[in-house]
């Protein structure tokens, strides 16, 4: 089992990282923290208490953290995610109240009541919370097993030429999280935007046919929407599950370790994430980062068709 904490922005591909947690039985879904990222924070924590209502999972605690980024302006991505961050499907009731406590002392506390090494964090928003967490505790740098977030690009960017929105909008948060000598994996564009949702897979979503399998192929729809009206893309990249795919099942992403480092001067590079792909390869204790590169796009569906399925 991995025990995971999922730092989110819900968000139509965090809400089906949520799902994926929730019904893959190798995952131990410790916690769900939110932070200021797709939508506001007060928009993404009741979107992701609505998908674990959704996902019949209220035993998970929610907590809510940092409302904004580090240094910057908040920027929110209305344009993907609509204005309440999970337009397009009826959101249930939470019938869980939002738990109490900041998410960035949550985070520590759980990581340091843990055994040391049995703690993945998995952020797929802006890494702000994370970067605090890591400044207010640094032996949690220490304590986590490693970071495998969504984030980033070596070769491509979705909010500028070369920046991607979770990095863009707190980079100096991403340059804290990318420069903490944890295990970190940059599962980035050019590895989530091989995980398109066309309508052959949404087919097997809708086959499904429960109320989670509507509220996903729901929340498809309108992701396809937006992605085809602002990206040019005719099917939507469902970035953030492949961070729990590859926890789940690490043939289902092929890694290549390369130092990375987060641009946080540059006028038209702010947010790049630059990846030192120069070979060879450095080994494990040369370079604590590594990139994702390519997805099995089979074995990744499977698993979000079978997470579905379990949720029922
Ligand atoms: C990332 O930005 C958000 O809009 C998505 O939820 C994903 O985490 C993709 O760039
Ligand atoms: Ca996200």
């Amino acid at each position: 089992m991995e025990k995971i904490i999922l730092d989110c922005d819900p968000g139509h591909d965090d809400a089906m990282a949520i799902m994926l947690a929730v019904g893959n039985p190798k995952i131990d879904l410790v916690g769900v923290t939110t932070v200021g990222g797709n939508q506001s924070l007060e928009k993404v924590t009741y979107n992701a208490r609505s998908v674990l209502e959704m996902a019949k999972a209220t035993d998970i605690p929610v907590h809510a953290g940092c409302d904004r980024p580090l240094v910057r302006k908040q920027e929110v991505a209305a344009s993907i995610h609509g204005e309440t961050g999970l337009d397009g499907v009826e959101l249930p009731v939470p019938t869980r109240p939002l738990d109490s406590g900041h998410a960035v002392n949550w985070i520590i506390d759980t990581i340091m009541a843990s055994e040391p090494g049995t703690i993945t964090l998995v952020p797929t928003g802006p890494l702000t919370n994370i970067a605090m967490a890591a400044r207010m505790e640094p032996r949690i740098v220490d304590r986590v097993k490693e970071v495998v977030l969504m984030g980033g690009g070596y070769h491509v960017g979705n909010w500028s030429a070369v920046a991607e929105f979770n990095i863009k909008v707190d980079p100096e948060a991403a340059h804290i999280v990318f420069n903490e000598p944890w295990k970190l994996t940059m599962v980035g564009l050019d590895l989530t935007h091989q995980a398109l949702c066309t309508p052959e897979v949404q087919h097997r979503i809708d086959a499904i046919g429960t109320d989670s399998s509507h509220f996903a192929s729901g929340l498809m729809d309108f992701f396809r929407k937006t992605y085809r009206d602002n990206q040019d893309f005719i099917d939507p990249p469902v970035h953030d599950p492949c961070t729990v795919a590859y926890l789940i099942d690490p043939s289902v992403v092929s890694t290549r370790r390369c130092p990375l480092d987060v641009e946080i001067h540059g006028d038209l590079t702010l947010g790049m994430t630059v990846a030192d792909l120069r070979g060879p390869e450095p080994s494990a204790e040369e370079c604590h980062t590594q990139v994702a590169v390519k997805l099995d796009f089979d074995k990744f569906w499977d698993l979000i068709v079978d997470a579905i399925v379990a949720i029922g």
